[in-house]
Parts: structure tokens; C-alpha cells; sequence
């Protein structure tokens, strides 16, 4: 594990973003795992700038994203699929028809699962995976559990984690209680991880992430068996790491 440590918010997204640059340039036909949240929002800003630069081409480039909420309509402005086009897609030269994001409107989970999952073993797995954290340690919406689950798959929100997102719906009641997830097994399979967080509300999920047992009950804490993960934090996010 590689750890780059950032002053602050902006730093951090300019760190990241430097990240997934290089690998767009290094490789421009590469699949692209990417995430939503709030954290990598400066990232993808910071993308956008380079394309506009004449730096970066996403002509080639294919996405697969990490999750989407079950029953949001793509055109709802909470979705992941709405989030994507809005912070990233729309502004760059990305065939929209490269990207993928799970279909929160099919009902029958199972069979949009196994579509996803058939669908990232088909672009041959991503290369680089983009990751946030949850404050309970989740990644994807993979939450806290008895065990890994590998494949894509339907998952019930934790309380804890309705309660965080509840901050972008009018109501806590509006946020969905189910959503598609990109499994442990998926997002491992990515050649490169790239974990992105900020703030002290971060630190404890980082803190054992890196520090503590490898254990359902910290999802990201698997990430200590890959290969090659670059976690970008910032000071606030690494302070529990001495
Ligand atoms: C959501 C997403 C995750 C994200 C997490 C943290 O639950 N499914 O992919 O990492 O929130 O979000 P934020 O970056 O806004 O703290």
C-alpha cells in the first residue's frame, strides 16, 4: 500500500487526479472504475481542467462505475448514473456509450447483478479502480457484514450509512434502502486501486483500513491483500496513522 498524504481537500484532488491521469495518458483505452460521494467531486473537477487543457482524451476510454441506488430513475438528480454525467461525462470527450453505471430501475436484482458482473468480465476488468470509504469502513456500497460477498449483488443500507447520504435528499425517508453494488470480489479484480478520503470523519475508517485485521466488519480492510492500492488522504483523513 502506498500512502500520499495531502494538506487539504484540494490538494488531496489534485493528487488523485494526477493519478488517473497518468493512467488515461499511459493507457488511453483503459477501463475506468469509478466512484461517486463527495470526496472524489475535487478529482473530477480536476480531470475536467486537464481535458480542457488539451491535456487528457477520453475518446477511447471505458467506464464502469462502482453502484447506483435501487429505484432511482437515471434522471433522478440523486442518482449515480445523473451524478456521473453531471460531474464528469457531460464535460469530456467520453462516448457516453462507453460508460456503465448498475440500472437502479430493474426491479429483478439478481438478473441486473449478473449482467453488471458479466459485463466487467467482458472489458477484461478494470484497470484502475477509484474508490471513497464510508465513515463504517465501506467501499462500493459494500457495508459492514459477516463476510465478503464477492460478485455484484444487491445490499440493504446500514442505518448509518442512510443517515450520511440523507444529507443530499429532502428527508432521511427519501433515501433508497437498497442499492447495486459492485462486490469485494469486483472491485478486487482491478489491477490498480486508487482510495480517495478527507476529513477527521474519515480517519477512523482509514485508520483501520490500514492499521487493523482484515475483516468483513471494515470492507476496505481487503484491500491490504492487493497489489498495488495508492490511498490519497488528507492530513485530517490520516491523523489516527502515526
Ligand atoms: C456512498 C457511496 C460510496 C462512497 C461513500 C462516501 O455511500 N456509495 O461509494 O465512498 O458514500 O461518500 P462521501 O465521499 O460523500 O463521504
Amino acid at each position: 500500500m502506498v500512502i500520499v498524504k495531502a494538506k487539504n481537500y484540494e490538494d488531496m484532488s489534485v493528487k488523485a487526479a494526477n493519478i488517473m491521469a497518468a493512467q488515461i495518458t499511459l493507457k488511453p483505452d483503459s477501463v475506468l472504475g469509478l466512484a461517486t460521494g463527495s470526496t472524489p467531486e475535487g478529482l473530477y473537477s480536476n480531470l475536467i481542467k486537464k481535458y480542457e487543457a488539451g491535456e487528457l482524451d477520453f475518446s477511447k476510454i471505458k467506464t464502469v462505475n462502482l453502484d447506483e441506488y435501487k429505484g432511482l430513475t437515471r434522471d433522478h438528480d440523486q442518482s449515480y448514473y445523473y451524478f456521473m454525467n453531471d460531474k464528469l461525462f457531460n464535460h469530456v470527450n467520453i462516448d457516453k456509450a462507453n460508460t456503465n453505471v448498475p440500472d437502479g430501475t430493474k426491479e429483478d436484482g439478481e438478473a441486473e447483478c449478473a449482467r453488471y458482473e458479466a459485463l466487467i468480465d467482458s472489458l477484461g476488468g478494470t484497470d484502475i479502480q477509484l474508490l471513497g470509504i464510508g465513515g463504517n469502513g465501506h467501499i462500493g456500497f459494500n457495508e459492514p457484514d459477516e463476510s465478503f460477498i464477492r460478485d455484484t449483488h444487491c445490499v440493504k443500507l446500514t442505518d448509518s450509512t442512510i443517515e450520511a447520504n440523507s444529507r443530499f435528499f429532502a428527508s432521511k425517508d427519501d433515501v433508497p434502502k437498497y442499492a447495486y453494488t459492485m462486490g469485494i470480489g469486483s472491485i478486487m479484480k482491478s489491477k490498480k486501486i486508487l482510495l480517495v478520503a478527507s476529513g477527521k470523519g474519515k480517519a477512523k475508517a482509514i485508520y483501520d483500513t490500514v492499521c487493523g485485521p482484515i475483516t468483513p466488519s471494515v470492507p476496505a480492510s481487503i484491500l491490504q491483500l492487493h497489489p498495488d492500492v495508492v490511498i490519497v488522504a488528507d492530513e485530517e483523513a490520516l491523523s489516527l496513522i502515526k
